[in-house]
């Protein structure tokens, strides 16, 4: 009987091409499975309000590597989320730290006490202290570069890992693409493992930037709408109903006075904001208001707005902050699910390379 009439032999070759697929997406993530001690170098990306114990544990339990965010928390309530996601997964996960957090050094102590093994320092150069405190007490550090000379200098000033992150993602972005800066750094920075975010919805994506060299990937806007999220129904279903395009990065009128850029879907908040910083402006301009005050009064209009979106679910003046890979969120997914079709998707794309070079 020929081979491919026999349903036993088509389906040993069909498990056969599976074993092969899932052995090169393997070594492909070698690095990065190994630096993170997961299964699959797949990183939930830290999520103010969103990335706490259930999501965290959730991801890490699955398979993939979860971060806690920590960006609204006091050292106590960080220790607390920490013990608390130990109970609920035995497997590793991270801690992401703001550089800009007023208590920084205090958070980079519970993150040691309580032996977590990976800290990712976010937002902003971090202080030489944060970083030699970290790997003296035993973590490995992960930092954010936006540029290769940025990557360069953090490698050398002991960052075991660097995240790569383009203007695609959600929330606080810089002025690049994924795509560029994972050019740009990944054939460039090999010491250390390169994880690449911003923009990835699907697994072949995911491969995409293992080909090009990165030890693995990191997730936000894909696990917002996990089963697992504790993100406020609202916020979710802005989320499952938003196309790409929504998803656009904070407007600055006047380069007087800088808006630090954040992705998000607009609303009547974002429409507001650019009212504001009129109003504002007008008044500097009329003498009314100094320069710093001005400054002041725009930086401190998205203050507690994350969580009013998150966590009450005021989707329309809350902050939305999200990718642009918003689009591929169709539906409320277990985390477990979200995983595994990252993995499916790269897998067949292995696959499908499998058969055209068999060809
Ligand atoms: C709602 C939201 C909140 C975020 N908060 C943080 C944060 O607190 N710290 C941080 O380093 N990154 C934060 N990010 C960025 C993510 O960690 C991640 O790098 C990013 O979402 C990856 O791009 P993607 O959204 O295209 O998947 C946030 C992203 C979103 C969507």
């Amino acid at each position: 009987m020929d081979r491919n009439q026999d349903p036993a032999a088509e389906g040993q070759s069909r498990s056969a091409q599976h074993q092969l697929a899932l052995k090169e997406l393997d070594r492909l993530w070698r690095r990065g499975t190994e630096f993170l001690g997961c299964r699959y170098a797949i990183m939930g990306g830290a999520m103010t309000w969103v990335s706490e114990r259930h999501l965290v544990s959730a991801i890490s339990n699955a398979g993939g590597f979860g971060v806690i965010a920590s960006g609204s928390m006091t050292p106590e309530l960080l220790a607390a989320e920490i013990e608390a996601t130990y109970k609920l997964t035995g497997a590793p996960f991270g801690v992401n730290l703001i550089t800009l957090h007023p208590r920084l050094l205090e958070l980079v102590d519970v993150c040691l006490d309580h032996k977590v093994g990976h800290v990712v320092l976010a937002g902003g150069l971090p202080p030489a202290a944060a970083i030699t405190r970290l790997k003296e007490g035993g973590a490995k550090v992960l930092c954010f570069a936006p540029a290769v000379v940025i990557a360069k200098k953090l490698v050398r000033a002991g960052a075991d890992a660097i995240v790569v992150e383009g203007m695609e993602a959600g929330g606080h972005i810089g002025p690049v693409s994924t795509s560029v800066l994972a050019q740009e750094i990944l054939p460039v920075i090999r010491d250390v493992p390169v994880f690449v975010a911003g923009g990835i919805g699907r697994g072949q994506a995911m491969l995409g930037y293992l080909d090009m060299g990165a030890a693995g990937v990191q997730l936000g806007t894909r696990f917002v709408c996990a089963t697992e999220s504790i993100a406020h129904p609202n916020f979710k279903r802005a989320f499952i109903r938003a196309a790409a395009r929504d998803a656009t990065p904070s407007v600055q009128l006047d380069p007087r006075f800088p808006v630090i850029p954040v992705r998000a879907l607009g609303n009547e908040g974002t429409k507001r904001f650019m009212e504001m910083q009129r109003q504002v402006i007008d008044r500097f301009n009329r003498g009314e208001v100094d320069q710093k005050a001005a400054q002041l009064e725009i930086e401190h209009y998205w203050a507690g707005a994350l969580r009013r979106a998150v966590i009450d679910g005021d989707v329309e003046n809350g902050s939305l902050m999200a990718g642009q890979s918003v689009g591929m969120v169709t539906r409320e997914q277990p985390t477990q699910e979200i995983l595994q079709e990252l993995l499916d998707e790269a897998l067949q794309a292995l696959i499908g390379r499998q058969a055209t070079s068999r060809a």
